[in-house]
């Protein structure tokens, strides 16, 4: 299973790739617009900053909704570095555009995917990845998980080779059924991935051991 981290923070990036974790990013313009990252240029040396931290996989989005200009703006990105993935959403262009990056050798992340039709759509196109939202799935009063495993199975019927990249995912359980399901990556804000770190026996535990160290070699 992979983790990346949804973000475009340097230094949550920075924390995540130094705990040893860490096989990728995904970013999106809002995630963009939050670290206040605006103008092309500056995009893509935001792009080129994570790109320098983490070992592969950086998904960076099209603003484009036309099939010509996406190509041309997905070309444009994935020669910033080779670790680019270019994000591109679930429309019917986007689906065109995937299959021309696919035929490219031009990876891709197939984003906004809220069903298995989609789904399976954007791995006909030949998406490396698909993005399925689970969060804003359970957000309406769906249920994100029943997608993430409907199309684990799916995938798994027919061998597609597109990895399934749980995002929205906004707590460890989320994290932890998603790995249940089988999800081959998920992509979460840092504190996602800190959380799971943590339990209170674990804290306990170690105090109590110091403790008896300390009482024991005083
Ligand atoms: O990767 C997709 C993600 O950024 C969406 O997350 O929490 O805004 O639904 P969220």
């Amino acid at each position: 299973m992979k983790f990346f981290i949804d973000t475009a923070n340097l230094d949550d990036i920075k924390e995540a790739y130094d705990l040893g974790v860490l096989d990728g990013v995904t970013t999106n313009p809002s995630l963009m617009a939050k670290e206040g990252i605006t103008g092309e240029a500056n995009i893509k040396a935001h792009y080129k900053a994570i790109c320098d931290i983490v070992d592969d996989n950086v998904s960076a989005e099209v603003i484009s909704t036309e099939y010509e200009a996406m190509v041309k703006e997905g070309r444009e990105l994935a020669k910033i570095d080779d670790k680019i993935v270019v994000k591109i959403p679930m429309i019917k262009d986007g689906v065109k555009a995937i299959k021309t990056f696919s035929d490219e050798g031009i990876r891709t992340n197939c984003t906004l995917i809220f069903n298995a039709g989609q789904a399976i759509l954007a791995a006909k196109a030949g998406a490396s990845f698909i993005s399925p939202f689970l969060g804003r799935l359970d957000d309406i009063g769906a249920n994100g998980l029943d997608l993430i495993e409907q199309i684990v199975q799916i995938y798994d019927n027919y061998e597609f080779e597109t990895e399934i990249l749980a995002a929205s995912v906004r707590h460890t359980t989320h994290l932890i059924q998603c790995a249940e399901a089988g999800a081959d990556v998920v992509t979460c804000p840092l504190k996602v991935i800190t959380g799971l770190l943590k339990h209170p026996l674990t804290d306990s535990g170690l105090a109590q051991f110091l403790a008896d160290y300390a009482k024991g070699n005083k």
